[in-house]
């Protein structure tokens, strides 16, 4: 019985018991977690090689088992390693080439959420690599400085595929890095893979998705931070970045700290802010990252929590969270798209290196231009109830649901264009998009918050809302190699809540 004799009482670590009664929420299923007992793991940098002008990774899509909890071994995937995967180090300007390796006993895919690429180096459901094939995507990497992910994309099969650990970080450089943000990786800058896993008394997490879990999103009941459950970060810095990605399957995260300390955003999917933002709480959805700047207190801990949407809660500045608690019947229980973890605690030493004040600007990142674009697309995010749900066929967009062979859109290179996202359902979708960096226009008809304001590739789109973003593919035509369109709650995306685009 590892899990509980691992655990402790949520309340026994401390002043958050305080600081989230004096906000209403301290929940007893915080309870669930919240031992701190495993230093949070860091995973190895690599930084492939140069060979012939180009920048080479060698990746292995493996079998393994990873160590959740001391002394079990629990039957996990990984990218070069037993679980998630070694963070790339990347940088603008080099042209890069992955040779991934399937060493899996089955067909799987290696897609490269955020970049801008051609459809064939896309690694979404047409780029299969069978059992012991190696594919070599290659492309330029053209984004600006950010935190990107990638992870399999087996057609139907990616929720249990990065449930059992096929995912990881890439970092892109490109050389500048405002003065006074925190850059060094792993003392002050740290890659934080946010997940919840379900595991068993055994120790083992399999991917059982019962009909409330393809409907919500697979949820765990322990949050797995970097692979290491409830984790502590020593901290040696006044300052640190956490580069935060929600990996996980179903989960949107509600981000606070346990005394509701303000912190920085800097960053968001695809890059840094035009100046930080200050916050205290953030909401994370599946699929995007946002980085942050918090300052700490030496001697003093703090924990990270995911906390239950606060109800009318305005996180985004505009109430939307609201029709998310608001839903009556067998859908109010969808508020379980959002679990409450404790997810990490930061412990800063006795005395601390000092750290400067963010600079107040911190990239040029011009307004978005709406007025040229040249065309207007709606995208309707749909779960259809009743007998076509329990059959499975319940996720569409625009009445849809995905289908290899069929193109949904195709667009213009070099165009702009307004993409129009509708959520009439009960449960909120982050909408992701290949192949771009999108900028959002309005949510309902109002301005999107600040530290929304600047480069995404996936947006939440809650219930009742209306999002317009403003898309644009700059780079690459292919008529033939399609990207892919889709809500990022994997379970939404495996029963077809996804479509296809090509740029001509
Ligand atoms: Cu992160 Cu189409 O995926
Ligand atoms: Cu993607
Ligand atoms: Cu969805």
């Amino acid at each position: 019985m590892p899990l509980s004799l691992s655990r402790r009482s949520f309340l026994a670590t401390g002043s958050a018991a305080g600081a989230l009664g004096a906000l209403g929420l301290a929940r007893q299923a915080l309870a669930a977690t919240g031992s701190f007992e495993t230093p949070l793991a860091i995973p190895p940098l690599e930084r492939g090689r140069l060979e012939g002008g180009r920048r080479i990774f060698d990746l292995t899509m493996q079998d393994g088992t990873h160590e959740f909890f001391r002394g079990y071994h629990t039957p996990t995937k990984g990218i070069n390693t037993d679980y998630l995967a070694p963070v790339l180090r990347l940088t603008r300007g080099e042209m890069t080439r992955f040779n991934v390796t399937n060493a899996l006993g089955h067909t799987t895919t290696l897609h490269w959420h955020g970049f801008n690429l051609p459809g064939i180096a896309d690694g979404g459901p047409h780029q299969q690599i069978a059992p012991g094939e190696t594919w070599q995507p290659e492309f330029e990497i053209v984004e600006a400085a950010s935190t990107m992910w990638f992870h399999s994309h087996q057609i139907h099969e990616t929720a249990p595929q990065v449930w059992a650990g096929l995912a990881g970080m890439a970092i892109i450089d490109d050389g500048e890095s405002p003065p006074g943000l925190p850059g060094e990786y792993g003392i002050d800058d740290i890659p934080v893979v946010l997940q919840d896993r379900r595991f068993q008394l055994n120790g083992t997490m399999p991917y059982r998705a019962t009909m409330h879990d393809r409907m919500a999103g697979m949820q765990g009941n322990y949050p797995v931070v970097n692979g290491t459950i409830s984790p502590y970060l020593e901290v040696s810095r006044e300052a640190i970045r956490l580069r935060l990605l929600n990996g996980s399957n179903g989960s949107i995260y509600h981000l606070a700290f346990s005394d509701l300390r303000p912190f920085q955003v800097v960053a968001s999917d695809g890059g840094l802010l035009a100046a930080p933002v200050t916050m205290k709480r953030l909401t994370l959805a599946p699929g995007e990252r946002t980085e942050i700047v918090v300052r700490l207190k030496a001697g003093e801990p703090v924990s990270l929590y995911a906390l239950a949407p606060a109800a009318g809660g305005g996180n985004r500045g505009g109430g939307m969270m609201g029709g998310m608690m608001g839903g009556g019947g067998m859908m109010s229980e969808m508020g379980a798209q959002s679990p409450e973890f404790a997810l990490m605690e930061l412990r800063p030493a006795a005395t601390l290196e000092p750290a400067p004040a963010l600079p107040e600007r911190l990239a040029d990142l011009p307004a978005p231009d709406p007025a040229g674009a040249a065309n207007r697309r709606q995208f309707l995010l749909e779960m259809g109830m009743g007998p076509r749900m329990m059959a499975g066929g319940g996720f569409t967009i625009n009445g849809e649901t995905m289908d290899m062979n069929r193109i949904d859109h195709v667009v213009k290179m070099g165009e702009s264009e307004i993409w129009e996202i509708g959520n009439p359902g009960p449960m909120a979708h982050p909408f992701h998009v290949h192949n771009t960096q999108f900028r959002i226009l309005s949510r309902n008809g109002r301005a999107p918050a600040p530290h929304e304001a600047g480069r995404k590739d996936t947006v939440l789109v809650a219930p009742g809302e209306r999002v317009e973003i403003l898309v644009r593919f700059d780079r690459y035509a292919d008529p033939d190699a399609p990207y892919m369109y889709h809500c990022h709650i994997l379970e939404h995306e495996d029963a077809g809540m996804m479509g296809q685009f090509t740029v001509v």
